[in-house]
């Protein structure tokens, strides 16, 4: 008989409910902070992209570290792949959006948001008929207004004498970079004041990006050179790291190296986690089978529900914790889907990785396909992209399932689309937003308050009709 047969059933984030608490006056959206630290790492969105072919390249990691998150560069890439990727963010400085998507004066806030979901670019600048600039958009504005969605967009723009604006049409990089004094953006006009295009800097100091190795063969190689490139982390991606393979790389990188963190993963146990605490893991990534493309369960049927194994790993950081005083930061990698997710998992998790919600978008690395599934690189007819999972036989990733030639090779992972969200950073905003909304419903300005306050409860399947969706009535289309 097995040695142990758990009778109640995991648990996944969708099942529970947040409890409201106290709010005071302070607590306001605006002033609420989503920073997190992972081992010495500090980030302001506690959001990473998963080590996937299909998800994190260049335009993604990009992407999501302008705006706080962390991409991590899949193992399965080269290791001159993952340097040059990693060179290349860090040397990101600026560039030029030639030929924007404007709006007239005439469209209203409404439209300019619909657009911006759709395409992406968060800022959109308005101009006349003859193409003479009138003014900016910026979401970011828009947020922060109160704003009424049938007024016309110019009663929220940012005004040409608010930007720094510039009529020398031909302008340079490293000019416009001079003129910049201070914005993040320039407008280039030409001497009849229309629109010619728009350079953007980037308004964080440092873009931080991560590394995923392997514990095979040529690990340390690319771990010495992706540190040399600038790298912020490397995370050890394994489906299942609880074993001797795992703990000697995680000991031989920390000789290498004291001054980046290493993630270990993924566990699913609370023995799991306790074993790579012990063995010197600044991080630890929880999760197996719950992924999207994910297939382990269907074919090894190993593998946990992934609130529960959270709750597991989350049991051992608080023994370790009180043990020796060092607290080891937790992601959540597999089955997040949704702001809503999020927020449940962010209740004990220091952070989350996701790899089907971030494959939605268009800076995912997935061939972009139009609607008769042909490739398309013209963005509005984009309405799928190609996703695959690491233990597909499209990625093959032999080495994060352990096996040990391509021969035996038995896939783990689904090839398959998504639906097209457009840009990342509009909806991220609007998610980002949610759960800042759920913080300040449970009166917390941080997430290490949240952690410590936030009050969960589980929902049986019949409250989950009642509250997890509309009922009784028809969805207006
Ligand atoms: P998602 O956010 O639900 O899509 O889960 C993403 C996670 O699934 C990744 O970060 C990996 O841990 C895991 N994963 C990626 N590819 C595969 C696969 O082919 N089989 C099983 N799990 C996978």
């Amino acid at each position: 008989m097995a040695e142990r047969v758990i009778l109640e059933t995991g648990k996944t984030f969708s099942e529970f409910s947040l409890l409201t608490n106290y709010t005071s006056k302070e607590c306001t959206l605006q002033k609420i902070s989503l920073n997190t630290r992972l081992g010495n790492l500090k980030l302001s969105l506690p959001f990473l992209s998963a080590a996937m072919t299909s998800v994190t390249g260049y335009e993604m990691a990009l992407a999501l570290g302008k705006e706080g998150g962390l991409g991590v560069l899949p193992a399965r890439l080269s290791i001159d792949e993952q340097v040059s990727i990693i060179e290349k963010i860090k040397g990101y400085e600026m560039g030029f959006v030639e030929d924007p998507i404007t709006v007239r004066e005439t469209a209203t806030i409404d439209e300019v948001v619909r657009l911006v979901e759709k395409h992406g670019h968060s800022k959109v600048p308005i101009a006349d008929r003859n193409n003479v600039f009138v003014g900016l958009f910026s979401f970011d504005k828009y947020l922060d207004a109160n704003a009424t969605p049938g007024d016309p967009v110019t009663t929220i723009m940012i005004t040409p004498e608010e930007l720094p604006c510039t009529n020398n049409s031909n302008i340079s990089l490293e000019e416009a970079k001079k003129e910049l004094k201070g914005n993040s953006y320039l407008v280039v006009l030409d001497e009849l004041g229309r629109l010619v295009k728009i350079a953007f800097q980037k308004d964080i100091d440092n873009i931080s990006v991560a590394a995923a190795i392997s514990t095979h063969k040529g690990w340390k190689n690319r771990v010495k050179s992706c540190i040399k490139a600038g790298a912020d982390m490397i995370v050890i991606d394994t489906s299942d790291a609880y074993n001797e393979f795992t703990s000697e790389v995680i000991k031989e990188f920390k000789k290498i190296n004291d001054s980046i963190p290493i993630c270990a993963g993924n566990v699913i146990t609370y023995e799991g986690a306790k074993y790579l605490m012990e063995n010197g893991a600044d991080l630890i990534k929880i999760g197996m089978s719950s992924g999207s493309i994910c297939t382990t369960q269907r074919e090894k049927a190993t593998g946990r529900a992934p609130m529960t194994a959270l709750l597991e790993a989350a049991k051992a950081r608080e023994e370790y914790h009180q043990e020796t005083g060092k607290y080891v930061s937790l992601i959540i990698d597999g089955g997040v889907s949704a702001a809503g997710d999020m927020i449940i998992a962010l209740t004990v998790a220091d952070a989350v990785m996701m790899g089907g919600y971030f494959n939605h978008f268009y800076e995912a690395e997935g061939e972009k396909l139009d609607e008769s599934m042909q490739v398309t690189n013209h963005e509005p007819d984009i309405k799928h992209i190609a996703t695959w999972g690491e233990g597909s036989a499209r990625a093959r990733n032999l080495d994060r399932y352990g096996h040990v030639a391509r021969k035996t090779f038995f896939a783990e992972g689904e090839e398959g689309t998504v639906e097209n969200w457009g840009r990342l950073k509009p909806k991220l905003k609007q998610d980002i937003r949610k759960i800042k909304a759920a913080l300040s419903n449970t009166g917390c300005m941080d997430l290490e308050q949240f952690r410590d306050k936030a009050i969960i409860e589980l929902m049986s399947t019949y409250t989950q009709q009642i509250i997890g969706s509309t009922h009784n009535m028809q969805v207006k289309e």
